[in-house]
């Protein structure tokens, strides 16, 4: 079990590069194994969560080769069709082999990945829709169990435009005979990514980018060669760094035009944003002044960040409102956060946070990625040294966090802890 030290106090200045986003490579592994052949994708993070999206595809008889940033993909003919449970709760994402592998292999057994610390994020518009697609999808033993020898469009509507279920009916509705609508459908930076990936294989898709998909399914897809886009919620982590370390960064790689509503709360928190080809630089000179923020689907406020914008709430001047619409357990975080000193409470979608001038460092735990990157952002701020244990959640999704936090001026240093006991 490793963890973060890190003493607070350091101004982060400098350059720091976003890597390929974790959200849209994790999906383009998974769509892979819609085409025989070989698949390459570029800009790859070396991750944790890639990893284990190799192993699964690995486990599905897929060659998977690494080399630098770019990532071969082999499939074959016919690849397995189960994903088991040691991944899937490892990873909740290995969830979307599930349409790729019924609209390919005909069946797919794919493990129930069950709650985790941010929330119960259910299943059930998948199932339905894939239903309404004509597969017998149903839970047994565990596993979420589909059939269909193949798959006819038809019109679905999404109660949520959620980002999982949108994936799991477009993966399956490219190979399906006849056209699919799908209406409310996400419309995250990633999506638009692996929407463009899968016309690249030969899908038909009009209405990318906006809340109704229309898919005209083909016979056979081809596999690719593409680049995965930057990761915004990276990018993000870096601008809100910049902001409550009262520092000067450039975001390297950053794309302003996905991370807007982010980047205008930290403009009203008192930041220069100065947006540039390459990227954009995040320039603060005071005091963060408080601001109220509401997460909902793209274009709104990100979720991923709002463990972020708490902490940086936690030293702003005044009191600020967050409001969290899409994960009802984010708020375990905030337990954290008030170790250190931090003023939050939380009530149902609430959290009323008072900035305090500084907070104090201590011992804490990360429970998923972007608590435990928003932990170690506290910590910068924090008087003394504070741990961030349980760091392997923060590698799941950050490339060299500790090491980019250095280049940029910090005290940040991994250690071995003590194995648990349990
Ligand atoms: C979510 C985020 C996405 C982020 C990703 C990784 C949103 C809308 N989605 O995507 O931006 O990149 O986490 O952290 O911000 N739900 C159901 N039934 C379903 C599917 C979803 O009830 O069948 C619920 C979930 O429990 C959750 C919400 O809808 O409360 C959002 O789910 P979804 O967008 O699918 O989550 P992710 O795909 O994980």
């Amino acid at each position: 079990m490793e963890r973060f030290v890190v003493a607070g106090g350091a101004r982060l200045a400098g350059e720091v590069q976003v890597t390929g986003a974790k959200n849209s490579v994790l999906k383009l592994m998974a769509a892979s194994l819609l085409a025989q052949g070989r698949t390459t994708l570029t800009q790859v993070p070396d991750i944790l969560d890639v990893s284990i999206m190799s192993e699964l595809l690995l486990r599905l008889g897929c060659g998977v080769e690494r080399a630098g940033a770019t990532v071969r993909i082999d499939v074959p003919e016919r690849p397995g069709h189960e994903a088991d449970y040691d991944l899937v709760r490892r990873m909740r994402a290995s969830i979307t082999v599930l349409g790729p592998l019924l609209a390919r292999c005909g069946e797919a057994k794919v493990a129930l990945p069950g709650g985790d610390a941010i929330g119960s994020r259910g299943l059930d518009m998948h199932i339905a829709g894939l239903q309404k697609l004509g597969a017998t999808a149903a839970i047994e033993h565990g596993y979420l169990v589909a059939e269909a020898p193949r798959l006819t469009g038809t019109q679905l509507w999404l109660d949520f435009p959620s980002v999982g279920a949108t994936e799991t009916l477009l993966l399956a509705a490219v190979l399906a005979k006849g056209t699919t609508t799908i209406d409310n459908a996400a419309r995250e930076p990633d999506l638009v990514d692996l929407c463009e990936f899968l016309v690249a294989m030969g899908a038909r898709i009009g209405g990318i980018g906006t809340s109704t998909l229309e898919i005209e399914g083909v016979e056979a897809l081809s596999p690719t060669t593409h680049e995965t886009l930057p990761d915004r919620i990276v990018a993000g982590t870096w601008a809100v760094a910049a902001c409550l370390t009262r520092g000067d960064v450039f975001v390297r790689g950053g794309r302003v035009d996905h991370l807007e509503n982010a980047l205008d709360k930290l403009v009203t928190a008192g930041a220069a944003v100065t947006p540039a080809p390459d990227g954009f630089g995040v320039r603060m000179e005071c005091r963060p002044r408080a601001v109220d923020v509401v997460t909902l689907p793209y274009p709104g406020f990100p979720t991923d960040l709002q463990p972020m914008v708490l902490a940086l709430n936690a030293v702003a001047e005044g009191t600020a409102m967050v409001t969290e619409n899409v994960f009802e357990a984010r708020w375990m975080f905030v337990n954290e956060l008030t170790r250190l000193g931090a003023d939050v409470r939380t009530d149902g979608h609430h959290a009323v946070v008072r900035g305090r001038e500084r907070l104090s460092g201590a011992p804490v735990t990360a429970h998923d990625i972007r608590a435990g990157a928003a932990l170690v952002l506290a910590g910068l701020v924090a008087e003394g040294v504070t741990e961030v244990h349980e760091a392997h959640h923060i590698d799941r999704g950050y490339e060299g966090f500790a090491e980019a936090l250095v280049t940029l001026g910090a005290d940040v240093r991994r250690e071995r802890g003590p194995d648990p006991l349990f």
